[in-house]
């Protein structure tokens, strides 16, 4: 199998991570922060060895602002629904995944008025809209990079705007956390949602929330409440970091496996691993482009591409080309709208989408060689 899908999820995962699910729920599957006994806090140990270690590669100084959640999208609606209030006004863009956009219009539906900037370029943000856009904005909402263009977003520059403007700025890291050098402070980013699963090379069912030191617990509202191990005598959360945002049973199987994976990609370093995504991104576009009968989605030159590859083939509708890409020559790609329905609108590839390659560590430049080979055998015999 030629796994070119790594931004849906990334697969194989580094080998110790496969130990790491098996080994931890033998010997420290007992529940956190409940309990004193050694079991219990060998898995408390490891959660905090976990946020310690993102804490680290995103430089977000405190541990316990990086809060744990089960996906980007799950961190996307705790910091949605938990920061924005009735008569509050949202800035996002036109390249957002349904992550952003789907609890966007829920919350316009309980008075926030949402205001989408759009790209040009494929998908690339213009800071100066949305500083136009900015003023009397709560929150301003951008992904890092588009999942279906890879085009990498201005986002110093969308920080200076949220700071000109008195908002907070949120980026959805989802393709960009691991796989680009990420530094929250430098960068001024406010709130970050992130996956595990991804380039940080974790398992499904882990990701997490950065909440930068402007964002103050009251700005920023639970939207779980339950037992947390803490203040067991009082029916209010507990007004501490990160306890409060983390009730229940936390996937303590699944972060210590994302704690594995973290010291593998700190191991090669995420500068490495950019530059060797770089190559593959790179190799794939140039022969895409080169292709007869294909067209790429390639963001304006100005930006910076991530491994996210789009193109559709001249006869072929993306989802048959998809089903023969797997069937014939054991490709593995997502086709169709990639849940950004106003990303694919903003490109010109709506309502069919496009084919997405997306490369990951493990890739290797013979199997970019063969997906381009496969796709030149599609675009040499259209169905239609
Ligand atoms: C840009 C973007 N945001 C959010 C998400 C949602 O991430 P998760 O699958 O971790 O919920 C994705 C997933 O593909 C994505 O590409």
């Amino acid at each position: 199998m030629i796994y070119l899908d790594n931004a849906a999820t990334s697969w194989p995962k580094p080998e110790g991570v496969y130990e790491t699910l098996g080994a931890f729920l033998r010997h420290a599957g007992a529940n956190p922060g409940r309990a004193g006994h050694r079991m219990a806090v060998d898995a408390a140990a490891a959660l905090a060895e976990t946020r310690l270690l993102l804490a680290r590669l995103m430089n977000a100084g405190a541990p316990d602002r990086v809060l744990f959640a089960q996906s980007a999208t799950d961190a996307l609606n705790l910091a949605i629904k938990g920061i924005l209030r009735p008569g509050d006004r949202v800035v996002t863009t036109t390249m957002e995944h349904n992550a952003v956009t789907r609890p966007l219009r829920a919350m316009s539906e309980r008075g926030v008025q949402v205001t989408k900037v759009r790209c040009p370029g494929h998908g690339v943000i213009e800071p100066a809209d949305v500083a136009a856009a900015a003023d009397g904005a709560r929150l301003i909402i951008a992904g890092h990079a588009s999942n279906v263009t890879g085009a990498v977003q201005p986002i110093a520059d969308l920080a200076e705007i949220a700071r000109r403007a008195g908002a907070w700025l949120l980026v959805d890291a989802a393709q960009t956390f691991g796989a680009l050098p990420l530094d929250v402070q430098a960068l001024g980013i406010d709130l970050m949602a992130f996956p595990g699963h991804k380039a940080l090379l974790g398992p499904p069912g882990t990701g997490g929330l950065y909440v930068g030191p402007r964002v103050d617990m009251d700005d920023l509202v639970p939207i779980r409440e339950g037992g947390t191990g803490l203040n067991s005598e009082d029916d209010l959360l507990p007004r501490v970091w990160p306890v409060r945002y983390e009730s229940g049973t936390a996937n303590t199987v699944g972060v210590a496996a994302l704690g594995t994976a973290l010291r593998f990609v700190a191991d090669i370093g995420v500068e490495a691993i950019c530059q060797r995504e770089q190559a593959l991104t790179e190799r794939l576009v140039s022969g895409l482009v080169d292709t007869p009968g294909v067209r790429v989605f390639r963001p304006s030159r100005r930006a910076h591409q991530a491994a996210v590859v789009s193109f559709v083939i001249d006869g072929w509708t993306p989802a048959d080309a998809g089903a023969v890409l797997d069937e014939s020559f054991d490709i593995a790609c997502r086709t169709g709208l990639h849940c950004a329905p106003d990303a694919c609108h903003t490109i010109g590839a709506f309502p069919g989408g496009t084919i997405r390659f997306s490369p990951g560590y493990f890739t290797t430049d013979e199997e970019i060689e063969a997906a381009l080979s496969a796709v030149a055998e599609l675009a040499a015999s259209p169905l239609t």
